[in-house]
């Protein structure tokens, strides 16, 4: 007999008879089912949009899906599996079995928890389930528990399984490289394994991203069809699988690499794998995207719900050549043009081994006082004077061999026993030991030392520019080695939450060699991260529509930066190298003294006219129109208020030849029956646009779009290859 089990929610556990019973963890719009029995292996009989009671109330005998919520290796376990375990007597088998449920509330979410115990060893699974209430997120993660005798080695240990219908179920994740971050990679799912890993140590999203969409309907689409999207919140090594047997399903399992990573959990300690976000959508990639976004805005990144301030950042402007003088020069033209924080990048430091390069002074955070004879403060005190605010690049995570504190500290930094270390950046560069809790200290005193010698500091780049090319902790005990990454990243949340606990208002981005650290494992206690060192408009329209499958633009740091481009060459006008930088979050990466009158004149303009659509970016949903990887020669994608009665529209010619037909974009997300004012923003040309001014209604723009000119009507010698729009739609 099946009977139904309905949640309430309040603190209690559920009893468990024998009879099979069936969960339904929800979010507003979405369900998870799981089929529950007391004594068995619970199974997932259902995911995707919220069922009616009716419908729910049939699922046991509707679903085809019985597979185990959580499968492990031992016992009738062929295919792939979450867990794998040497148990203290040596044995290999695992079977895990319900013993009971609890349910709980929280301010924002409902928490399932299923009990599981091993049918013969006191080895303990619990599986968790975090479903918000406001938005369609369920948040997974398992604990695992041993109270064996002897300690129990997991070898394989993921975060969370779902087995996906078959299907003609398409594959969407992100692969890239440095300078090369958040390139779209989209692929049907074929019979075999298809893994996503990283492996760098420290860091995890150059290479791939730990984040995927599966799309059900086919070829993925922006705003049709049913999508799963699951994102592994995680700061370190990853491995993502999906096997495809020969069974009616696609096994998706999410965790930590656990490469070099065998766990020996000891008698009564309990192992917490990192958590997955899933989420699921029928409004196609977009609508999975906006779910992310929603989520993360709300209850995952820091700050989500205050407006990011305009930034120049010093690097690609005068690189390690920090002097006083040339700080004040940007701080002066920052200031000018209206942006509201001027950052310092690399360069200031080191007292004994100066920082003119990347080969030296890692770890020594005293001001350089040749280059800035009255120190952090005189900035912060100048900065103040200018009106805006003051930030500081710092690395904490490393040193250079050739630094005071690698003299002194020589077993801080991880290092493979008896081996030469590998060395990273600049050939001297080492990760510090963040497993040992002396290091810890010492990055957690980095920030507090600057902070209470400079407390007007508003905002910290904190980057890490290698990753963990030796695997050996001189902290660990030599059982414990295989622990290495994972007590790196344990120590690195410990100094996040504890700089979060002192320093609570600080804005702090995740910049590492770029975007390597764009996950949402490190956003609780980051503001944002550097989407790529590649500040290229062109490759930043690919690179940043990647990346807003799963990260909100408040979150991505986005930056004007010269012309010719530092890393690709190209020579972009500033009008596209604006409109693009526009789309995230808004920053200078630039020389302002390098700049023509008219150039900055411009850029303030900009950046009074990004104040004003601000909120709509930062906060809008957004919608993504036209793909770059289309290849139709144009990109375009907007962002709209939740009350719908604002939105920005971007568009981006991606080519140019002559006489070529581009497509025509229609808008998405508005309100069909509202009437919204056009007006173009960065404008250029000589002659406003035939919009400019007029209502048209919402369903007009999404059904039929607006004819966009190819080119700018601009005086002659102003004319060039490059062509991009900005609107701002109003409602009446
Ligand atoms: C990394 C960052 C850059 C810059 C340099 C400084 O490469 O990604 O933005 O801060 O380090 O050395």
């Amino acid at each position: 007999m099946i009977r139904i089990t309905s949640i309430l929610f309040s603190v209690f556990c559920l009893t468990l008879t024998a009879q099979a019973e069936h969960i339904a963890i929800t979010t507003p719009k979405t369900a998870l089912v799981i089929h529950t029995q007391k004594g068995a292996m619970p199974q997932v009989l259902y995911y995707g949009a919220r069922l009616s009671a009716t419908d729910e109330a049939q699922i046991d005998v509707m679903s085809g899906y019985r597979q185990s919520v959580y499968p492990v290796y031992g016992l009738n376990s062929q295919g792939e599996c979450a867990l794998e375990v040497t148990h203290g007597d040596g044995s290999l088998a695992t079977s895990l079995v319900l013993q009971s449920m609890e349910t709980r509330h929280e301010e924002n979410a409902n928490i399932t928890v299923l009990h599981l115990k091993d049918r013969v060893q006191p080895f303990f699974v619990d599986l968790y389930y975090k479903a918000y209430q406001a938005v369609d997120m369920i948040e997974t993660w398992t604990e695992i528990r041993n109270d064996e005798k002897k300690p129990a080695d997991l070898h394989q240990y993921a975060s969370a399984y779902l087995p996906v219908r078959r299907g003609n179920v398409w594959l969407s994740t992100l692969y890239g490289s440095w300078a090369n971050e958040g390139r779209v990679c989209e692929e049907p799912l074929q019979p075999g394994m298809k893994v996503i890993t990283n492996r760098d140590g420290t860091r995890n999203s150059h290479t791939a991203h730990a984040e995927l969409m599966l799309s059900l309907d086919g070829k993925p689409q922006e705003n049709n069809g049913r999508v799963i999207g699951a994102a592994l919140c995680y700061s370190g090594n990853y491995r993502l699988r999906i096997d495809t047997d020969d069974s009616d399903y696609h096994h998706l399992l999410m965790g930590i690499c656990e490469t070099g990573a065998t766990y020996h959990l000891k008698k009564g300690e309990t192992f917490r794998t990192p958590v997955v976000a899933l989420t699921y959508s029928d409004e196609g990639l977009g609508g999975a995207s906006r779910n992310f976004h929603k989520w993360g805005r709300k209850y995952r990144l820091m700050h989500g719900d205050k407006e990011r301030k305009i930034l120049l950042n010093s690097w690609e402007g005068v690189y390690f050549n920090i002097t006083e003088e040339g700080m004040h020069q940007m701080m002066d033209d920052i200031a000018m043009m209206g942006g509201e924080l001027f950052v310092m990048d690399d360069g200031w430091f080191g007292s004994k081994y100066q920082r003119n390069s990347d080969d030296a002074a890692l770890g020594d955070w005293q001001t350089d006082t040749h280059k800035l004879p009255n120190g952090i403060s005189a900035l912060c005190d100048y900065a103040a004077k200018k009106g805006i605010k003051f930030g500081i690049w710092i690395e904490p995570e490393m040193t250079n061999t050739t630094s005071e504190l690698y003299e002194q500290h020589p077993d801080w930094v991880l290092k493979a026993p008896g081996y030469e270390p590998e060395r990273g950046r600049g050939g001297t560069q080492l990760v510090l030991d963040l497993a040992n809790p002396k290091v810890q200290d010492f990055a957690f005193e980095v920030v507090d030392k600057l902070m209470t010698e400079n407390p007007d500091i508003d905002y910290i780049k904190w980057d890490a520019n290698m990753g963990i090319q030796n695997h050996g902790s001189q902290y660990l005990p030599k059982g414990e080695q295989s622990h290495t990454y994972i007590e790196y990243h344990r120590g690195f949340e410990k100094v996040c939450q504890r700089i979060r606990e002192k320093y609570p208002d600080l804005t702090i981005q995740a910049c590492a060699s770029g975007g390597a650290r764009a996950n949402w494992g490190v956003l609780p206690w980051f503001d944002e991260f550097w989407v790529s060192d590649d500040t290229d408009a062109l490759q930043r329209v690919y690179m940043q529509w990647g990346t807003s499958y799963f990260f909100p633009a408040i979150a991505m740091g986005s930056h004007i930066a010269s012309s010719p481009n530092h890393q690709t060459f190209r020579t972009i006008p500033l009008k596209f190298r604006i409109d693009v930088a526009m789309s995230g979050r808004l920053g200078m990466e630039i020389q302002p003294k390098n700049m023509t009158e008219e150039e900055k004149t411009q850029a303030k303009k900009a950046i009074a006219e990004y104040k004003e659509i601000r909120p709509v970016v930062q906060f809008g949903d957004l919608y993504r129109l036209h793909s770059p990887y289309e290849k139709d020669g144009v990109a375009s994608l907007m962002y709209v208020t939740e009350t719908k009665d604002e939105a920005v529209f971007y568009w981006w010619k991606t080519e140019t030849f002559c006489n070529q037909h581009l497509p025509r974009i229609r808008m998405a997300g508005l309100n069909p029956d509202r009437m919204y004012t056009i007006h173009e923003l960065n404008r250029i040309d000589n002659k406003p646009l035939p919009f400019e001014g007029k209502q048209l209604s919402g369903r007009y723009l999404m059904d039929n779009g607006l004819e966009i000119p190819y080119t700018h009507n601009v005086d002659y010698n102003k004319l060039n290859a490059w062509s991009s729009r900005v609107l701002r739609l109003t409602a009446k």
